[in-house]
């Protein structure tokens, strides 16, 4: 991406987490069009330690979208964070222009606030909007804190 067109986005100043498994779909020509990248963290929310998924990176190539490899791919995120990581919810972090698709996978927007460590320490991430899956809990609000860098 030009840098030029990076710094007009709200989220080019932030220091993001390295993914730790990815959700990678090919299509049948061997060309693959879809990456999601997972996280998990042991972090808090309020005084509570919570173990949290999450899902970041979203990206179909351009001339492979709407037809179902994101739903597909995050699905299969999802899946694996409630079968095999036993998260208690799953969080992502998403522009107004996507509210409605994650919507439609069965996301619901978080109201409470998040806190990340950046470079500088700890700040409350309001760069994107965060968005959660419920699994084991389904937070009413508050406060969550990654204890590390976001995703
Ligand atoms: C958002 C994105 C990942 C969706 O990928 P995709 O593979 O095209 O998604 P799917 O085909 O699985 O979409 C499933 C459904 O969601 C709909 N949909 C896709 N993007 C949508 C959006 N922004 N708002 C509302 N609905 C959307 C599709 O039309 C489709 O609906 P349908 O089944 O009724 O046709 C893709 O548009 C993309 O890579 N965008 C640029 C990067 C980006 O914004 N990533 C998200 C970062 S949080």
């Amino acid at each position: 991406m030009a840098a030029e067109l990076r710094a007009t986005l709200s989220w080019a100043h932030v220091v993001w987490a390295d993914a730790e498994r990815r959700v990678l779909v090919w299509n049948d020509r061997g060309e693959l069009v879809c990456h999601v990248g997972l996280y998990l963290r042991r972090a808090k929310w309020a005084d509570n330690d919570v173990l949290i998924g999450g899902v970041g990176g979203v990206i179909t190539r351009q001339d492979s979208r709407k037809q179902g490899h994101a739903w597909t791919a995050i699905g299969m995120a999802v899946a694996d964070m409630r079968d095999r990581a036993g998260a208690d919810f799953v969080l992502l972090v998403c522009e107004p222009r996507n509210f409605a698709f994650y919507r439609g996978l069965g996301w619901r927007q978080f109201d409470g606030e998040l806190f990340c460590e950046q470079p500088g320490g700890r700040v409350r991430f309001a760069a994107m909007t965060q968005f959660v899956f419920d699994l084991r809990l389904a937070l009413p609000g508050g406060a969550i804190d990654l204890c590390g860098l976001p995703w």
